[in-house]
């Protein structure tokens, strides 16, 4: 049987296309830093959080030379602290959860942006640098008040950190 040089590469080319996309099926999956909800992260109460040791009293805390871990507790509608304040070039891991309902968790700006679970909770690292604001956005339909669900980033000078201030 004869099969015409172009017909050769046009199917050669659909092969291609199909192991692209098997591969990419896989990956998202299986590969590596991908984990689906409750894969590692233990569970938490979302009644509980009172009891909690990290979300009882949502704040930034130093974990580290410029390492801060920022727990935050999502709710109908805001997030807590507001604003969450973090001193100028550092890495900041929050540590998201939900009281409520799910709620999103973005970032403005940056290409952090999470969903935020009850009962799970969400790791995300983000590098700040200059002082700035961020906004801080609920992109997961949360009820009647979703649309006015926002939060702050406040990143602020060093000292202006140390001593506590708020950037307003
Ligand atoms: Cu919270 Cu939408």
């Amino acid at each position: 049987m004869h099969i015409h040089a172009y017909e050769k590469i046009w199917l050669a080319f659909a092969i291609v296309l199909i192991l692209l996309l098997l591969g990419s099926v896989t990956y998202g999956a299986i590969g590596p830093g991908v984990a689906m909800v409750a894969d590692s992260e233990p569970q938490i109460d979302a009644n509980a959080l009172d009891e909690d040791d990290r979300f009882a009293e949502p704040r930034v805390e130093q974990v580290g030379e410029n390492e801060y871990e920022a727990y935050v507790v999502a709710f109908q509608f805001g997030f807590e602290p507001s604003p969450i304040v973090v001193p100028e070039n550092s890495t900041v891991t929050f540590q998201i959860t939900s009281r409520d309902v799910i709620h999103g968790f973005e970032v403005v700006g940056t290409n952090a942006n999470t969903m935020v679970v009850p009962g799970e909770v969400s790791e995300i690292t983000v590098e700040v640098g200059e002082p700035r604001e961020y906004g801080i956005l609920c992109n997961e339909y949360c009820g009647a008040g979703h649309h006015a669900m926002e939060g702050k980033l406040h990143v602020v000078p060093e000292e202006e950190f140390e001593s506590g201030g708020e950037s307003e």
